[in-house]
């Protein structure tokens, strides 16, 4: 990338490519490589703007680059050139950079007359073979390699200088800024403005932050044209014309600007090169959260400097411009995306231990088939009953915060999968699984250190004498395990739900769940269930405008006692999801708890908190659902987010009803509380807390409600909008009367908002609930692509 526009400009460039090129002939390179250099060889041209370049090879076999300098060439740029070759090849020989053949006489420089009476400088370097980047396929392994390279030439330059090391180049980054005088000369008016944009923010934001990096002298274009390759490996760097005395970080941000230019998932690319940077040489955060504002600005002064010598050059404009068209393509794509997805995806890339899997997504027509028949296989193997979401299923191949990755590359927004609660494969949360799985994977019967720790952190987020913690694997056996306890505890065997309730699959627990029971095949409940209606204050029996509509949901727990007496039992528990997710996503009003709990309790029974959908910070104001409520349940079941995705699972209780239990039995889970899952459930709870994702659910959530609610205006369609923090559920209605469901509308709005690349589910005993419950690293942005794509399924309805 050393071409220079004319110093004419206003903007400081060396005029070499003004003046013109060395003539030499090929008879004249090797009568120079054998007088000079003591090179036996025959000389082929190379190709080259502003120098003149033979390939030699000699008589030996070895083989030779003969490069005579542009006569305007400043001599201490040469000179510099050469003695960092020297250096790295002193300090890492086994780096693949051009050796330094220096004259019989130790020069490393010959000069010689042209016909046309100028002086040329030649020299002469070993030629390094193997494939140009640009020609290979961008294997995620080849890219890692990329990064590894840049920060390994970038180390051997470390404790080099020379006294020409900060001149002033075009292409230093930090210079940036002064292409701003030369913008009008972008005729495209939108491509201008972006490009002015980014140099402005660069000049203002960036370069301040930039000038507090640790610099040093740097290679400044490991790119595509001057790095080799053999299948995915880096094998060598060429081309020095563009060292300089910048910034370390503007020596990566350069591959990155080039390699994921029409790549089809650039995010990851980037973390490739950046993970592979980082392996050999640590990052820091600040740096890290420059490489997106450097990445844009190099793809800004691509643009405007090609621009620039168009106008110098209208005969050479197809020559310029190639590529220039691709640069302003990926400055829009990254201003889609934004610098915090950047940031956090390169973050995550330095923080994982192991290399992630990024696909190939180059598609052939055999995808298509291919992807019917991973279903087919998927119905065969999995039975055909398994549900998959969407008319059009959504095959994913990586996950990263808010987002899903699909097989073609394209991010989805996330906004249904609530268990990757801290963000999918969060960095903190994969490398403490990593790092305890390669330490110690054993179970509970042995003492050590982090179940106590886990159990300690989880029961001090807890009230009363929820004290003590039993570890399981799924929120289905904790739910399984809680009904255990209650039986011990009270010595009572029935059951109180909701109608609709979903509390998990064991036997024991399905039949707490009539929501899943199956009731439309015919089944009935069981005789010791008793169920009582969700206190829906929108579609229910009592409405939000009947001010006792709480007191008199809470009543039916009277009902339910009663029915359970008069048919020979007595509650030993009351199942409560906080956030009724299965009833169609309904916060329990103000008072219903408290007055449901005394009744539960006055007929002998206990209080269970299903906390595995409701629970670590989803609904905002409160870790856990039921404090809002101001109770204080008796088994508090823990599922689904607690592990980020990992099997785990807890029931934290009291110390009396534990006891209760043990009395008659033992307990044990084989891999429950594992120290894997105790590793990754602190890791979890220490990234809710340091990145405040309870309060972002608050924020958030308040926000995206609002933002429905707005919608709402112009859709009549919703009919309620409703939930806590990021459990928000949609009701779509016919008729906002009637209340009639609108189940097909309902989904087809989440087919199309797939379509949208916005992923959301579907709840509710009438399945017309859209169920929203993102990551909890969902922000505002995500909050309003959300909204404009249930904007736009709503209006195409
Ligand atoms: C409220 C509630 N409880 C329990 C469960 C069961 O959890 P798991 O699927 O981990 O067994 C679920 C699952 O959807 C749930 O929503």
């Amino acid at each position: 990338m050393s071409t220079t526009p004319q110093s004419q400009t206003g903007v400081k460039a060396e005029s070499v490519l003004e003046a013109r090129a060395p003539a030499f002939s090929t008879q004249q390179a090797e009568a120079i490589a054998r007088q000079a250099f003591d090179i036996q060889a025959s000389a082929h041209r190379l190709d080259s703007e502003r120098d003149q370049n033979f390939h030699l090879r000699a008589k030996d076999g070895s083989e030779w680059v003969l490069k005579i300098a542009n006569p305007a060439e400043n001599p201490a740029l040469l000179d510099m050139q050469a003695q960092a070759l020297l250096h790295i090849a002193q300090v890492d020989p086994s780096l693949g950079i051009p050796r330094v053949k220096a004259t019989p006489n130790g020069a490393l420089f010959h000069e010689i007359d042209g016909a046309d009476g100028r002086r040329f400088t030649v020299r002469v370097l070993s030629f390094l073979p193997g494939q140009l980047l640009d020609d290979a396929t961008r294997h995620p392994a080849l890219l890692r390699d990329v990064g590894a390279m840049a920060a390994r030439l970038a180390r051997a330059l470390r404790g080099f200088f020379h006294p020409a090391a900060r001149h002033e180049l075009l292409w230093d980054l930090t210079q940036a800024p002064a292409l701003r005088s030369r913008t009008h000369l972008i005729e495209e008016q939108g491509r201008r403005c972006v490009i002015e944009e980014v140099l402005d923010h660069f000049g203002a934001e960036v370069l301040p932050k930039l000038k507090k990096q640790r610099a040093q002298v740097i290679h400044n274009d490991v790119g595509c044209l001057n790095t080799l390759v053999e299948g995915n490996r880096v094998t060598g760097v060429i081309d020095f014309g563009d060292l300089i005395h910048a910034p370390l970080v503007c020596d990566l941000a350069i591959p990155i600007a080039e390699l994921i230019r029409e790549h089809p998932d650039p995010v990851a690319a980037a973390a490739e090169i950046t993970a592979g940077y980082h392996a050999v040489t640590a990052l820091e955060d600040d740096e890290l959260r420059l490489i997106f504002d450097l990445v844009s600005t190099r793809c800004a002064m691509e643009v405007a400097v090609a621009n620039w010598r168009v106008c110098d050059h209208p005969e050479n404009s197809n020559y310029i411009m190639a590529g220039i068209q691709e640069a302003g393509i990926q400055l829009d794509r990254m201003r889609e995306w934004g610098a915090e997805r950047m940031y956090t995806a390169l973050r995550r890339a330095c923080a994982t231990p192991v290399s992630i899997e990024v696909s190939d997504f180059t598609r052939t027509p055999a995808d298509e088939d291919s992807l019917q028949s991973l279903i087919e296989r998927r119905r065969q193997r999995l039975g055909p009953e398994l549900e998959l979401f969407y008319d059009n299923p959504v095959h994913v191949v990586r996950g990263e915060g808010v987002w899903l990755i699909d097989d073609t590359g394209r991010s989805l927004l996330d906004a249904y999968n609530n268990v990757p609660s801290v963000g999918h494969c969060h960095p903190t949360v994969v490398q403490a699984l990593a790092r305890q799985a390669a330490t110690l994977n054993i179970n509970t019967r042995y003492l050590f250190r982090s179940v106590i720790e886990y159990a300690d952190r989880l029961t001090a987020t807890m009230p009363g004498d929820l004290s003590v913690c039993m570890f399981v694997c799924s929120g289905s056996e904790a739910n399984d395990l809680a009904w255990r306890l209650a039986k011990a505890h009270t010595g009572n065997s029935g059951g109180i739900v909701m109608e609709d309730a979903y509390h998990g699959t064991t036997d024991a627990v399905y039949e707490l769940s009539p929501a899943d029971y199956g009731i439309d095949k015919g089944r009935t409940l069981a005789k010791y269930i008793a169920t009582v209606p969700a206190p829906d204050g929108y579609r229910g029996q009592f409405r939000r405008d009947d001010p006792l509509y709480a007191e008199r949901y809470a009543a039916c727990i009277d009902d339910a006692v009663t029915s359970l007496n008069t048919r020979g039992f007595a509650p030993a528990a009351f199942y409560l999801d906080l956030v009724l997710s299965s009833n169609g996503i309904i916060i329990p009003p103000p008072g219903y708890l408290s007055t449901a709990f005394e009744k539960v309790r006055a007929a002998g029974g206990l209080c269970v908190a299903d906390e595995v959908q409701s629970g670590f910070g989803r609904t905002g104001d409160h870790m856990w659902g039921f404090q809002v409520h101001d109770v204080i349940p008796d088994i508090v079941t823990l599922g689904k987010p607690i592990g980020n995705g990992l099997s785990m699972a807890a029931v934290v209780t009291t110390p009396e009803i534990v006891a209760s239990l043990m009395q008659e039995t033992d307990f044990f889970s084989t891999t429950g509380g594992n120290p894997v899952a105790c590793a990754v459930g602190i890791a979890v709870l220490d990234v809710l807390e340091q990145e405040g994702l309870q309060e972002r659910a608050a924020r958030v959530g308040a926000k995206l409600r609002s933002l429905i609610e707005k919608l709402a205006k112009h859709h009549s369609l919703i009919g309620d909008v409703r939930g806590a923090g990021l459990f928000i559920g949609v009701e779509l209605v016919r008729d906002r009367s009637t209340l009639e469901p609108a189940a097909k509308e309902t989904t087809a709005v989440a087919n199309r908002m797939r379509e949208l690349g916005v992923l959301v589910g579907i709840e509710g005993p009438c399945s017309n609930v859209l169920k929203i419950r993102p990551p909890l690293v969902f922000d505002e942005n995500h909050a309003l692509q959300f909204t404009d794509a249930l904007d736009q399924a709503l209006r195409e309805l």
